[in-house]
């Protein structure tokens, strides 16, 4: 029998810490460039390159120069970008009739960036938002975001995103039923092998304010979007949606934010086994860096150890504007 009062601790935990070589021998989880989705903003004009102020490192940038951030996404072996657009108060309009134009600049972004790095996966936003006049995800009819009149508007906005060529199709509005009515469309117009990543867990937060402003929705935005991104208060509730979304034929879905739900991503892999990617959103981003750049923390130790953390709750892959920086940390 073990004596109770060893004169020796029986398990030395720190055995396995004590050098780089054993720790990397028992590390559980790994982070690689294949895990990457590098989130990035495409606005009108040509060379053009605006830092968005409270996304210190982050731009919004012209056609042209997306294609030259595609490029360097593969060079760096990122498999994907997110296309986000950039709309001005002034272009935005009640019927949104621009986010299913073939020619707005995410489509010609799409289609620029498919012809000049064609293994590059490319994945879009679907969501009213980005075109607004109020900046809902849905149409406002007398106050209200109508949820299946949305629906069709949203349809029609994926089919322009698959026609110019977009992989990954990313549902991020929050209306019930989206999921199969796109998944139908696509199929029925030839697009079988047309992704879809759900913003499945989607929550009502406060970490996506530096997003709104990069892409023009915050000085757009009436009121909050608090019916229809769930309550940050519900655990059960974003796993129903999760199950519905997979249902309902998505292929990847997402939890969003991140960091702050954690608990989430865990509890969405564990259930489903499905691909399962965290949105490390624009807020979660913002605090590194005004953190680091007051030298209060460490920001790459800080950007490493946040991605991992996701890859250790059980995520396949993150979201994360850091992408191209923890690439090349990666590599070096
Ligand atoms: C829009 C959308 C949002 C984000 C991605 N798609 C904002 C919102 O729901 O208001 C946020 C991403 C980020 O904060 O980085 N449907």
């Amino acid at each position: 029998m073990r004596p109770v009062h060893a004169p020796f601790p029986i398990t030395r935990l720190r055995r396995t810490r004590q050098n780089a070589a054993i720790r990397d021998l028992v590390a559980e989880t790994t982070l690689s460039v294949g895990d990457l989705i590098w989130p990035v903003f495409v606005r009108e004009g040509e060379a053009i390159e605006e830092p968005v102020p409270s996304m210190p490192g982050v731009s919004r940038r012209s056609v042209d120069k997306i294609v030259d951030v595609a490029k360097e996404a593969a060079d760096l072996g990122i498999p994907a970008i997110c296309i986000f657009p950039y709309t001005a108060l002034e272009e935005r309009t009640e019927d949104c009739a621009g986010a299913w134009d073939p020619e707005n600049h995410a489509n010609r972004a799409i289609r620029a960036i498919k012809a000049a790095v064609p293994e590059l996966l490319v994945m879009t936003d679907v969501a009213l938002d980005t075109y607004n006049i109020n900046g809902h995800d849905g149409f406002v009819v007398d106050g209200e975001i109508v949820n299946d009149q949305t629906n069709e508007a949203l349809v029609k906005m994926a089919l322009a995103q698959a026609d110019a060529g977009a992989d990954i199709i990313g549902p991020s509005d929050m209306m019930d039923g989206r999921i199969g009515a796109i998944r139908q469309a696509l199929e029925g117009a030839g697009h079988q092998n047309v992704m879809i990543l759900s913003y499945a867990a989607k929550y009502a937060s406060a970490f996506y304010g530096p997003f709104r402003d990069a892409v023009g929705a915050s000085a757009a935005l009436t009121g909050d979007k608090k019916t229809y991104q769930i309550n940050p208060a519900n655990s059960d509730e974003a796993i129903r949606c999760v199950a519905r979304d997979l249902e309902e034929g998505a292929d990847m879905v997402m939890v969003k934010p991140g960091m702050p739900y954690l608990d989430m991503c865990r509890r969405v892999k564990d259930a489903f086994g499905a691909p399962t990617y965290a949105y490390q959103v624009s807020g979660e981003y913002a605090m590194i860096m005004a953190a680091a750049q007051n030298g209060w923390i460490d920001e790459d130790r800080a950007m490493m150890e946040s991605l991992m953390a996701f890859k250790r709750a059980g995520c396949d892959g993150v979201l994360s504007y850091f992408a191209p920086r923890v690439a090349r940390a990666l590599s070096g």
